[in-house]
């Protein structure tokens, strides 16, 4: 079994490029909404609920975390993993790997203030494609905007362009450094230049989480995800059936912390 947590619905993009890459494990989501966003808070609070997620899926027993979560992989990167009887798939560690065969020579990371401040995803990319010039632009609206059904509307459209103004012009790739940020791709697409190849980390974590699946040895699973959230269960269940297609998953709340 695999546990996945993220501060909300961002994760849920990782759990969809698992089932995409036919992992049948069965899953435990944990959606820390209490706190989001995490890209506002300090590095601090951020290890804090780090350390409760892991506590937590430790708790139900899973084989291995996939981390779901940038923000909290940065912060992790300077303050520490905390010990965990399981191994951790580190998302931005995935992500900077996948350049080691780039084309990309100017990319533009999108992601939460929290981990620009880390300059994790420049140091991730650069070790993989040391030619590589890395631009990281914090995005601090557009958790919210996911977070708050925004998505799909205008509401939506314009915090997508916010950022896009901020892009320079000669990036050949974007990286989606939040896992939020893939859910307003259609905006995205839309505003971008088509050479512009937009990168979304989740595919290059889920053929990890295959490879760690394979190496632990785990036994085949019924591909089956509870869902946890320390928020509204309701809103977040609607959310999943929206965002995953999952229409079988059981959605749980848990006593806000
Ligand atoms: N989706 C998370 C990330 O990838 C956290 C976003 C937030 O809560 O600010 O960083």
């Amino acid at each position: 079994m695999l546990g996945l947590y993220d501060s909300g619905l961002g994760g849920l993009t990782v759990l969809a490029a698992l089932r995409t890459a036919g992992i049948d494990q069965d899953i435990v989501y944990f959606a820390d909404q209490a706190h989001v966003p995490y890209g506002d808070k300090s590095d601090g609070e951020l290890h804090g609920f780090l350390t409760e997620n892991l506590a937590l899926l430790a708790g139900q027993r899973v084989d291995a975390v996939v981390t779901a979560c940038n923000t909290s992989c940065a912060v992790a990167q300077h303050y520490g993993w905390p010990a965990t009887p399981f191994p951790v798939l580190d998302l931005i560690l995935t992500a900077g790997g996948s350049f080691a065969e780039t084309r990309h020579r100017r990319i533009a990371v999108i992601a939460t203030a929290a981990t620009v401040r880390s300059g994790a995803y420049t140091r991730a990319i650069r070790a993989a494609a040391p030619y590589a010039h890395v631009h990281e632009i914090a995005a601090p609206r557009l958790v919210p905007v996911v977070e708050d059904g925004e998505a799909d509307t205008s509401t939506g459209r314009d915090a997508v362009a916010e950022v896009v103004a901020q892009i320079p012009s000669d990036v050949d790739a974007i990286v989606y450094g939040c896992t939020h940020y893939p859910l307003l791709d259609r905006w995205f697409a839309a505003a971008l230049d088509p050479r512009i190849e937009r990168i979304d980390p989740a595919a290059a974590q889920a053929a990890a989480a295959r490879a760690l699946v394979a190496e632990l040895g785990l036994p085949p699973g019924t591909s089956t995800t509870t869902y946890y959230t320390n928020g509204d269960a309701h809103s977040f269940e609607r959310a999943v059936r929206r965002w995953t297609g999952d229409t079988t998953g059981r959605v749980a709340a848990l006593v806000a912390r």
